[in-house]
C-alpha cells in the first residue's frame, strides 16, 4: 500500500517576479507503507520544498493538474488539513529552535494537546514519547528545555513530534550540527522510531554514509526533478550519475574507486563499510595474505566501524605489518568479482604507500572520521 502519493507536483516560487525561481518540476513518487526512503540532492534541488507539501504546510500550486494523497487524504482538501498534519509528523532541520514551553513536559504534550486527546491520554503519550527517544521522564519532564545540551533539545523537540504518533515521519536533515556521538544516536534512534511509532520514513539527508546504512530507497533531486531514483546501492553503483546529481558516494564506495585506481577492481555496489570490511577480507584470504581467521560476521555492528582506531593511520600501519608479509612471487588467487594485482616487487613500503592512499588528508578514511560525505 502507498503511505504517500504525489502526481506531477511542480512548485514556483515568486512567480511572475523578477526573482521567479521554479522548486519543483513535475515530480511524481509514490512512497511505500513502512518504507524508509532518503531525499537527496545538492543545495537548493528543492527537498524541503517537496517535504513541506507531504502536511500541507506549501500547498499545490495547480489543484487541476497536481495531486498529493497521504493514507487516502488529499493534501489539498482544507478540511483533511488538520488530520494531515497529525498524521505526518514534520522534524524540521535545526528543531530544537521551536522549543517554546517551560518545560520539557509541556512542550511535548503541546502537539497532543491540540489532538484534544484527554489529559491521561495526553500524559501517557508524552511519557511513552521521552521513553523512546531516551529522555528518563523523571530527571528531564520539569527541566527548561533550554538549558539542556543540542543533543538533549533536540530529542525533545523530536518527542514533540512523535508523541502525535504520526504514521509518516518525515525528517530534514536530522543530524545538521550534533557531534559523531550525537549523530549516530540520533540514526539509531530513526531505526528505533520507525520501528515503534512511524512505519514510514522520510529522510533528507546530505549525508551519503546514512543514507546507505538506512535508506530502503534513494530518491535523488535535481533542479526540481527527479533524476535517481532506486536501491541505494544501485544507485551509487551508478558513478556517473551520482556525480551529476552533485552528490558524493558513501565512504564505502570512495574506497572501492580508489582502489580500482590501484588496479584493484571490488564490487561497485559496496557502500557501507561492513561490505568493504567483507569485501577486503575475502581478498586477503584469497590470496592466503590472512593472518587471523576473519571474526564471524555479526561481530560487525555499527560500534565497532564508528571506533576511530579502526580508520587510525598509525594504527593500520602496524597493522599492515602484521597482515601484509612481503612475498614478491605470492600469487592472488580472488574471489568473484575482484581482481589483485600482484606487482608489489618492493615489498611492504609500497604497499604501506598504497594504505596511505587511501588515508591520506585529501583521502576518504579522514572525511570519514569527521562523518564525511557530505556534499
Ligand atoms: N521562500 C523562498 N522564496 C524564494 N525561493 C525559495 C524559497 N525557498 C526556497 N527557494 C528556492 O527554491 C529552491 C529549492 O529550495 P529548497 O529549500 O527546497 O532546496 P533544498 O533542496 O531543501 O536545499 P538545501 O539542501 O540547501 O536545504 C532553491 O533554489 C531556493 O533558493
Ligand atoms: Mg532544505
Amino acid at each position: 500500500m502507498q503511505a504517500i502519493e504525489i502526481k506531477n507536483l511542480s512548485f514556483v516560487y515568486s512567480a511572475r517576479t523578477p526573482n521567479e525561481k521554479r522548486a519543483l518540476d513535475d515530480i511524481n513518487l509514490s512512497v511505500e507503507e513502512g518504507s524508509l526512503v532518503a531525499l537527496v540532492g545538492a543545495t537548493g534541488s528543492g527537498k524541503s520544498t517537496l517535504i513541506m507539501h507531504l502536511n500541507g504546510l506549501i500547498k499545490p500550486q495547480d489543484k487541476k493538474r497536481s495531486s498529493i494523497v497521504v493514507h487516502d487524504m488529499s493534501a489539498s482538501d482544507k478540511k483533511a488539513l488538520k488530520k494531515l498534519r497529525f498524521e505526518v509528523g514534520m522534524v524540521f532541520q535545526y528543531p530544537e529552535y521551536q522549543l517554546f514551553a517551560d518545560t520539557v513536559a509541556k512542550d511535548i504534550a503541546f502537539g497532543p494537546k491540540n489532538m484534544k486527546l484527554s489529559a491521561e491520554e495526553v500524559d501517557a503519550r508524552v511519557r511513552r514519547a521521552m521513553q523512546v527517544v531516551g529522555l528518563d521522564y523523571d530527571e528531564f519532564a520539569g527541566r527548561s528545555p533550554f538549558d539542556l545540551s543540542g543533543g538533549e533539545k533536540r530529542r525533545v523537540a523530536i518527542a514533540g513530534v512523535i508523541a502525535m504518533q504520526p504514521k509518516i515521519l518525515v525528517l530534514d536533515e536530522p543530524v545538521a550540527g550534533l557531534d559523531p556521538a550525537g549523530r549516530k544516536e540520533l540514526l539509531a534512534l530513526i531505526k528505533t522510531l520507525q520501528r515503534e511509532i512511524s512505519p514510514t520514513v522520510v529522510l533528507v539527508s546530505h549525508n551519503m554514509d546514512d543514507v546507505a546504512r538506512l535508506a530502503d530507497r534513494v530518491v535523488a533531486l535535481k533542479d526540481g526533478r527527479i533524476v535517481a531514483d532506486g536501491a541505494p546501492r544501485d544507485v551509487f553503483a551508478d558513478r556517473q550519475l551520482v556525480k551529476d546529481i552533485g552528490l558524493d558516494v558513501p565512504f564505502a564506495a570512495r574506497v572501492v574507486d580508489n582502489l580500482e585506481e590501484k588496479g584493484i577492481s571490488l564490487d561497485k555496489h559496496i557502500i557501507t563499510d561492513e561490505e568493504l570490511y567483507n569485501a577486503l577480507t575475502d581478498l586477503f584470504a584469497s590470496a592466503g595474505k590472512l593472518k587471523k581467521p576473519a571474526p564471524e560476521e555479526e561481530f560487525f555492528d555499527d560500534e565497532f566501524f564508528d571506533d576511530e582506531e579502526f580508520f587510525d593511520d598509525d594504527s593500520e600501519e602496524d597493522e599492515e605489518e602484521d597482515i601484509i608479509k612481503d612475498d614478491p612471487e605470492q600469487e592472488c588467487t580472488v574471489p568473484e568479482g575482484a581482481c589483485l594485482e600482484a606487482e608489489e616487487n618492493d615489498g611492504s613500503e609500497k604497499t604501506k604507500n598504497r594504505r596511505k592512499d587511501m588515508t591520506s588528508d585529501k583521502g576518504p578514511a579522514r572525511a570519514r572520521g569527521e562523518g564525511g560525505g557530505n556534499v
